[in-house]
């Protein structure tokens, strides 16, 4: 095995190993990609305060969301298509979640269906719904989840029109991929990912295929979105749904203070904030930009979770020490999954883990909870709100 130092060494394999297409799919913001940028620089731009002469053993990284236990208060972020970065990869990322300790979020957009993941895991997950014109689907997939002992429903806001990928178009992304001449080219150097795909049967939106009726083309995330997301979405919506699920709620994909308070007011268990890893509004600010703005609307009224550009424990420790009470993680644990399937999702929450530990060492804290903003020496232009 490769060492693995890093997030990057685990992109750098990816690159390798996955079909261009799909590498591609995940590298991207929309459009200019100017809020996929800035997601990971802004965090570059928060310094850490470095402490010495403080007694360092005994850390701890242990916590909660939404009152579950994790070993670190990282989850996997729902990501579509992750059984195309490696075959079954859902599976695998939520095993490797499940054994870690923290929580795996499947999303709508999944290969591998909810009882899929269920079986092989035998242990709850967290289901991530995308909200459906089709209301008798929409009913079907909350008790479907359910059924499946999920335990919680995290429901994103920030996705009933799709934010344009330029990529995607050019590449013809599709589930499986259609096999034309440049895919099968690509194909060609990516033998090893072509066999673990011949070998399983799950290739298709297993979520969606054989479970959502008169759907045109079930391959294309593109015409899906289109055609099934609902867009008149709105709080009536969220609470009707809160009512059919009845159980614990996230509402992802909230990156601004109004927003959140509305979003406090209604009493979800927790808010992402989030824009979507740069992939919806292509414009708005980074979501670790926006955090200080919502912890000051919110931070005493609902538990505060956040990503869009982690890719390190140093990333994790500013998030928290900003005042999230938790984060996520979507590229980093694909990078670990294209490059090592299951080994590498372990591998990226190792790294993160390890990278979190290590600098709250360095800061001079012992436990993940008590990081503030006593930690962060933090821009001036991240703590005034924008005009
Ligand atoms: C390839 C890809 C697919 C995604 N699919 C979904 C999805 O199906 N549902 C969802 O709520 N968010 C989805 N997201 C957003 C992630 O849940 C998360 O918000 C984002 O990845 C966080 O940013 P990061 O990748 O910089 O960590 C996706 C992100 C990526 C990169």
């Amino acid at each position: 095995m490769p060492v693995i130092t890093c997030i990057d060494d685990l992109k750098t394999i990816y690159r390798r190993r996955v079909p261009k297409m799909f590498y591609d799919y995940a590298e991207s913001g929309s459009y200019t990609e100017s809020t996929f940028r800035e997601n990971t620089t802004d965090f570059a731009k928060i310094k850490l305060r470095q402490k010495v002469a403080v007694d360092m053993t005994g850390r701890t990284t242990d916590s909660t969301m939404i009152g579950q236990k994790v070993a670190m208060p990282v989850g996997l972020a729902p990501v579509g298509l992750t059984g195309m970065q490696s075959a079954d990869g859902e599976i695998k990322a939520a095993q490797a979640a499940k054994k870690f300790g923290v929580p795996f979020t499947l999303s709508t957009m999944s290969i591998c269906s909810i009882e899929d993941v269920a079986e092989a895991t035998q242990h709850p997950f967290w289901f991530q719904l995308y909200v459906m014109r089709d209301q008798e689907f929409l009913e079907a997939i909350i008790e479907r989840a359910k059924r499946a002992n999920c335990s919680a429903l995290v429901l994103t806001l920030d996705l009933q029109i799709l934010g344009q990928r330029h990529k995607d178009l050019k590449n013809g992304l599709s589930a499986p991929p259609k096999l034309t001449l440049p895919v099968m080219m690509d194909l060609a150097t990516k033998w090893r990912w072509g066999l673990e795909m011949l070998q399983t049967k799950r290739r298709f939106f297993g979520n969606i295929v054989g479970h959502a009726k008169g759907v045109g083309d079930t391959s294309s995330l593109m015409s899906w979105t289109a055609e099934q997301f609902d867009p008149q979405l709105d709080w009536g919506k969220i609470a009707r749904i809160r009512e059919l699920w009845g159980g614990k709620l996230i509402l992802k994909g909230i990156n601004d203070p109004e927003d959140a308070r509305i979003a406090a007011d209604f009493g979800a268990d927790a808010i992402v904030v989030s824009n979507h890893g740069g992939r919806q509004l292509d414009g708005a600010a980074s979501s670790i930009r926006m955090l200080p703005d919502i912890v000051e609307a919110v931070g005493d009224k609902i538990e505060i979770h956040l990503d869009s550009g982690i890719r390190s424990g140093q990333d994790v420790l500013k998030a928290l020490a900003m005042g999230a009470h938790a984060t996520y993680i979507g590229r980093a644990f694909i990078y670990g999954l294209g490059a090592m399937g299951e080994a590498g999702v372990t591998k990226a929450l190792e790294v993160i883990r390890k990278e979190l530990d290590i600098s709250m060492a360095l800061c001079g804290e012992r436990d993940v909870k008590n990081l503030g903003r006593h930690n962060l020496m933090i821009p001036k232009d991240f703590l005034e709100p924008y005009l």
